[in-house]
């Protein structure tokens, strides 16, 4: 049977006692925020007229989500990390501050702490003997288009089977994650290996919260990037590797059309050596451009759960 009980005043009356108006201590803000989060979902229970089965399974799915740290991987797939984004940008093209290569979602997979290298570096460990060379490269340059030196480049990317770095513990420490530092041109370089898109491991309750969306977990090939340098605004984004059947349809949400780069094969003995390489890569080329401010807390990331971001910081 429906019954509709939201709007009386029993109802209204107990949520500003369990939202903790009634008491002195506490934050305002968060009793404000829990109050409008707990009528909202108490209204929607009432319209749905959501069953206590269906709200227990609810309460058994979070604690799943929580114990295996997958809160994380559903924000991007329910679209919270693009809709932060999509704020940013209105904050900055409000203060005057939009130009520059677009951001795009950070992920959960960062890792703190990858070894530093000047200018260039190798970031596969050269166990994949089966995977495509690539050359990843590419200048930062201010929005006047000077180059800007001594930019930190941080990168890191997923293996040919869209595994990352400490969350899979098949590859060595810090595989596929650098920080390049520029050099006085501006420019930073990088031998790795072509990586595939990430998928959301299958059974896991991310997975099963798509699935009852019919949605899929799957991810086009990218390579994510943390750009920053003294007086530019920090900059978080990702590119990714045009010809994915996946780009236009990522589950996080976080494909960019500015931030599509095509691959150059190139099967040229003398553009090898050039570079240090054998045989046949693939050569990407990702030029950066930096908003310049003096404002200190637009020039770093902003916080939030990161692997090993305590230890290493
Ligand atoms: C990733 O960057 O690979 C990623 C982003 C969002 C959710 C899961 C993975
Ligand atoms: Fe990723």
């Amino acid at each position: 049977m429906t019954v509709k009980i939201f709007d009386t005043p029993q109802v209204q009356d107990f949520l500003n006692t369990v939202a903790g108006f009634d008491q002195a201590g506490g934050s305002e803000r968060a009793k404000r925020i829990v109050h409008r989060l707990l009528a909202d979902l108490y209204r929607l229970i009432d319209d749905f007229d959501v069953t206590p089965e269906e709200f227990w399974a609810t309460i058994g799915l979070m604690n799943e989500l929580g114990k295996g740290s997958q809160f994380g991987l559903l924000a991007p797939g329910l679209g919270f990390d693009h809709y932060l984004d999509m704020r940013m940008d209105a904050e900055d093209e409000a203060r005057g501050l939009a130009g520059g290569t677009p951001r795009t979602i950070e992920g959960p997979l960062y890792v703190a702490g990858a070894p530093v290298a000047e200018g260039i570096t190798r970031m596969d460990d050269g166990s994949d003997s089966d995977s495509e060379v690539m050359w990843l490269t590419g200048q930062v340059r201010d929005t006047d288009g000077r180059p800007v030196a001594g930019a930190r480049v941080e990168i890191w990317h997923a293996n040919a089977k869209g595994g990352y770095s400490h969350f899979d513990p098949s590859q060595s420490e810090y595989n596929l994650r650098r920080t390049i530092i520029t050099d006085a041109e501006g420019r930073y370089r990088a031998r790795s290996i072509i990586p595939s898109g990430y998928g959301v491991p299958e059974g896991s309750p991310t997975d099963r919260v798509l699935k009852a969306l019919g949605r899929h977990g799957q991810r086009p090939a990218h390579i994510h990037y943390f750009i920053s340098a003294p007086g530019h605004k920090h900059l978080t984004t990702q590119i990714n590797l045009a010809g994915d059947p996946y780009t236009w349809d990522d589950f996080a949400f976080a494909t960019r059309e500015e931030l599509l780069v095509e691959g150059r094969p190139i099967d040229d003995a003398a553009e090898a050596e050039a570079r240090g390489l054998e045989g046949p890569f693939t050569e990407v080329v990702f030029d950066i451009e930096l908003s310049r401010t003096e404002a200190p807390e637009l020039q770093s990331r902003h916080k939030r759960p990161r692997a090993l971001e305590q230890a290493a910081d």
